[in-house]
């Protein structure tokens, strides 16, 4: 009697002693906003805290994609996880085997965190899958809440790029068809137009693919930071069309500042949120340098139109000074 009862405890007490209990989060859900993904592993009866006896697996679907030997300290890692690293490696000895991996290798499906401790082990199984939040407040029920920019968001703020370098071309052919440009000239505005575009077409590229990552985020700043050129290009554009800078190009180009400066405030708010909560600063900024281009455009234009007079007069000159000074009150009338 005395005898079965010291077996069956001591049965239970190996039994006990050769499981680690470990616990994690059984669904664990990722968007887009996630730019890296924790997977929760902790054992919670570590007896001896020492991390040489410690061996940590995490595998996928069955597969290693992570491992570490304590005893070597050698961590050994799939290519296709090479993101993957302890949450806090400090911390292991006290049951900390949670796994980070950059949300781009972190790809849907079941993982798996073993533990071994001398002869102890136990495993925690978990799923990681897309965020089920398919609506977010007003928007439509086919945008996800948890991504950085809506696509539509996206898709306005490269139009209004886009519509920038077009107008500024367009205004760059309306002077160069009307006044003789300086050959010099000419050359620094086409190639400070062209590599804009350039910088630009490479971060919209970058920019239009889902997720919030360091791409999504250079791609946002290569189309914002270098518009800021659109500013002294539309400044000496005026300076070939017109004899002196008047009061309404002065404006033009003073609204095309203030849009450049409402971007990159707006910019500044949007690349460490996600989501953003100040994208339509950002939307407005770049509108008000797409208005500002357009009215550049209609004024350069339509002094063209309305002083046809100064067709006959060569530039430049001082006999262009009061026709279009004339052209300049018809103008602004
Ligand atoms: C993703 O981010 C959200 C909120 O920022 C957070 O609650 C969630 O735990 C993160 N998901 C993962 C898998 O790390
Ligand atoms: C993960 O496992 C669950 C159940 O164990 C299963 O329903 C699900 O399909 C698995 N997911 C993948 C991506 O294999
Ligand atoms: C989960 O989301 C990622 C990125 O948003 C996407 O590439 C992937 O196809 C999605 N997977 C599933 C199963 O929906």
């Amino acid at each position: 009697m005395w005898l079965l009862a010291a077996s069956v405890l001591l049965g239970a007490l190996r039994a006990g002693s050769a499981q680690l209990i470990l616990v994690g989060t059984s669904i664990i859900e990722r968007n887009d906003c996630n730019a890296t993904v924790v997977l929760p592993c902790y054992v919670t009866n570590l007896e001896q805290n020492n991390e040489k006896v410690m061996f940590v697996t995490w595998k996928k679907q069955g597969n290693t994609i992570f491992s570490y030997r304590g005893e070597t300290k050698k961590t050994n890692t799939d290519p296709a996880f090479s993101s993957a690293r302890f949450l806090s490696q400090v911390d292991l000895v006290k049951g900390v085997a949670s796994l980070v991996l950059s949300s781009a290798q972190a790809t849907v499906g079941n993982y798996s965190c073993e533990v071994t401790e001398s002869n102890r082990e136990g495993e925690v199984k978990m799923e990681l899958r897309n965020s089920s939040v398919v609506s977010c407040g007003d928007e439509t029920p086919e945008e996800k809440c948890g991504s950085w920019f809506l696509l539509v968001e996206r898709a306005v703020m490269i139009s209004l790029v886009c519509s920038l370098v077009i107008l500024c071309a367009a205004q760059l052919t309306v002077i160069g068809l009307k006044y003789e440009i300086e050959s010099q000239k000419k050359v620094c505005t086409i190639v400070a137009l062209v590599i804009f575009a350039v910088v630009a077409g490479v971060g919209a590229a970058l920019f239009i693919q889902d997720g919030y990552t360091v791409q999504n985020q250079a791609g946002l700043g290569l189309m914002v930071i270098p518009a800021v050129i659109v500013i002294p290009l539309q400044y000496v554009m005026f300076g070939i069309a017109f004899d002196s800078l008047m009061q309404a190009t002065l404006a033009l180009i003073g609204l095309k500042l203030l849009g450049f400066i409402i971007a990159v405030v707006g910019f500044a708010l949007c690349v460490p949120v996600c989501p953003p909560l100040h994208g339509s600063v950002l939307i407005a900024g770049l509108a008000i340098m797409a208005i500002a281009s357009l009215l550049s455009l209609v004024y350069v234009n339509g002094l063209r139109i309305m002083g046809s007079r100064m067709k006959d007069h060569p530039r430049p000159g001082k006999a262009v000074e009061e026709p279009l000074n004339d052209a300049k009150g018809v103008m602004l009338e």
